[in-house]
């Protein structure tokens, strides 16, 4: 699932509705090219998650996504015997008087009674085309699973003792993202295309305003950006992402604002900032301040 040129895919993706510039969009375009996967690191709400969802859906692929958490183990990314399923037929044998012996064993260790977790999916996939495999937040899972997922990306098979090796007749186009609450390893990142997803340009965040909240006016896009931009020079405790921008909009379209004002500013801060001394610091006059420089 290749295209035919960097600028193919970026207006196919923003007929979708993501906006890439053209790095990001290189960065992409170049992991489907040579088929590797693609290791978005960024700060919170800039795109990452997103753009995973984007590709799958302009491609018509199934997207399997696994969400990564401290302790994650074999049972919540591979996979995991039904054992409650195992139990009812045991019983259910064994009313019959028929339990024991190797052939009942080898029954309720077959496929039926396996639950798949998304990895496993992503192996066994048999769509018409491999699924995207997003591997959201990999710096939250702990150092084990990173080495596990090394292997993985190799060589795309998997053991199940009972059942034997399984491998993938097509590779997923994966998309691993992190916040990079901690370093991800050299060995993870040498198998990868890496990229930065920075907070959007000016221009690319109206793009984005306009790609998702077209409720929107000019004035009050151009105003909203315009601000987000200037509170992300701001020393705060946390900068609002993208994601942020797009429900202020929300809220200031919620709030039938045509425009920004103070008043609009005071009561939906909230919805940009989430720590208590950031709101602090922002409401009054360093909003206003703010107001000022972007209206002017
Ligand atoms: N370039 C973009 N084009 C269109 N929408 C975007 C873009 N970047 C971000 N968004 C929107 O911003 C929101 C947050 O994006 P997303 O969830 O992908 O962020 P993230 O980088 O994964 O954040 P987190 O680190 O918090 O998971 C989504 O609603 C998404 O639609
Ligand atoms: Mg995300």
């Amino acid at each position: 699932m290749t295209y035919a040129s960097i600028d193919d895919l970026q207006t196919t993706l923003a007929d979708a509705g993501y906006v890439a510039d053209r790095p990001l969009a290189t960065a992409l375009f170049l992991a489907l090219k040579l088929e590797k996967p693609l290791l978005l690191e960024g700060e919170a709400g800039v795109g990452k998650t997103e753009i995973a969802k984007t590709l799958a859906r302009i491609q018509g692929r199934q997207l399997i996504r696994l969400q990564c958490y401290e302790g994650l183990d074999v049972a919540t990314t591979i996979y995991e015997w039904n054992y409650t399923r195992q139990m009812l037929q045991i019983r259910l044998l064994e009313a019959q008087g028929a339990a024991h012996g190797d052939q009942a064993i080898r029954d309720i260790f077959s496929p039926e009674f396996l639950i798949k977790r998304p990895l496993l999916q992503a192996i066994e996939a048999t769509g018409e085309l491999p699924p995207v495999l997003l591997i959201d937040e990999i710096d939250r899972a702990d150092e084990e699973f990173e080495a596990f997922l090394l292997e993985l990306l190799s060589d795309w098979q998997i053991s199940i003792p009972e059942l034997g090796t399984l491998r993938a007749e097509r590779p997923p186009t994966v998309i691993i993202t992190s916040n990079r609450t901690r370093e991800v390893h050299d060995a993870l990142k040498r198998r990868c295309l890496f990229y930065w997803i920075d907070y959007p340009s000016l221009e690319k965040e109206q793009q984005i305003v306009a790609a998702r909240q077209p409720g929107a006016s000019a004035r009050l896009s151009r105003e909203v950006v315009a601000f987000v931009q200037e509170l992300r020079k701001v020393d705060l405790y946390k900068l609002p992402g993208v994601a942020e921008t797009l429900d202020w909009t929300a809220a200031l379209l919620a709030l039938d604002a045509q425009s920004l004002s103070e008043g609009a500013i005071n009561d939906t801060l909230g919805a940009i900032l989430k720590y208590h001394d950031d709101i602090e610091q922002v409401r009054g006059p360093k909003a206003r301040a703010i107001l000022d420089k972007v209206t002017r």
